[in-house]
């Protein structure tokens, strides 16, 4: 699909991988909704880019419709999607103390990662599938963003890794339901990324997660992420696929 003059919706806009293709997409010609939890940064994010901030939390059923009314009185129909919201979290299943880890907290990281993206991208399609299709075809696309937690998830990540685990077991048939309704879905499972998450670690941290990386030995830049999901977007072909972006990282136990 060609993004130029193409609605799209990003979550998770307002910072970091989010942020980086919300950015991307507006360069491309994009008419661009930021949709993020964190209403301020939204506004400033939307507003360097010419697009529309429309805050909601992807766990909101409410919440989402409101902020997919919002940008489509803005922009018309959305036909991309960018699901790139999400939490990290880290909690030994026995803590140092011998308690089990807080259920709660397993709870709400697969409730915001799995549960808020396949909220978001049932509200999406359910739209976008009522739309005309294109010239070459298609109506709509869209991504979610994993994590190599999904496959080499390390101590302490059981709750994030089963989170985006999900979304990579759901990208396949997600992608074959919506088939018939003219909509790809592709999933990215980035490695370690220079986001405000990690640029907040000590510098020697910083530096050691960057030499973890085979090649180059540097942590990812979000531009580099924006890049893929832009292309997600332009390349036809692609669909029902979960692509690893993380230099041939393969993260130990700890
Ligand atoms: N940074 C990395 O190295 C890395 C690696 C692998 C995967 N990821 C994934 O990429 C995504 C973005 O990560 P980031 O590093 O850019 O993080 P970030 O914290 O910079 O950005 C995440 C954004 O999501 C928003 N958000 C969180 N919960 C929300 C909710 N319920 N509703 C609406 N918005 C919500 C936050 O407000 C924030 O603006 C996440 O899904 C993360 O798991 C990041």
């Amino acid at each position: 699909m060609k993004i130029e003059g193409q609605a799209a919706l990003v979550t998770g806009g307002a910072s970091g991988l989010g942020e980086a293709t919300a950015r991307e997409l507006a360069r491309l010609g994009a008419k661009v909704a930021v949709l993020d939890r964190n209403a301020a940064l939204a506004e400033k994010v939307a507003a360097e880019i010419g697009g529309v901030a429309c805050p909601c939390d992807i766990t909101d059923t409410d919440s989402v419709n409101a902020a997919l009314d919002k940008a489509e009185a803005a922009h018309g129909p959305a036909r991309i999607l960018m699901n790139v919201a999400g939490i990290g979290s880290a909690k030994r299943i026995v803590g140092k103390d011998g308690n089990p880890a807080p259920l709660e907290d397993f709870v709400r990281v697969v409730n915001i990662n799995l549960i808020g993206g396949y909220n978001m991208a049932r509200l999406f399609a359910a739209r976008c599938a009522r739309l005309a299709a294109l010239d070459n075809g298609e109506k709509g696309v869209m991504l979610f963003t994993a994590s190599v937690a999904a496959f080499d998830g390390q101590v302490g990540q059981q709750a994030y890794s089963a989170s985006k685990g999900g979304l990579v077991g759901m990208t396949l048939p997600m992608a074959r339901d919506l088939a018939q309704h003219a909509i790809r879905v592709c999933t990215v499972a980035p490695g370690l990324f220079a986001t405000p998450l990690l640029l907040e670690l000590p510098e020697p941290v910083q530096q050691s997660l960057a030499a973890s990386i085979p090649f180059p030995p540097r942590l990812g830049k979000p531009s580099e992420f924006a890049e893929l999901a832009c292309h997600v977007v332009t390349n036809g072909h692609l669909n029902g696929e979960v692509i690893r972006l993380d230099g041939a990282l393969r993260m130990a136990p700890r």
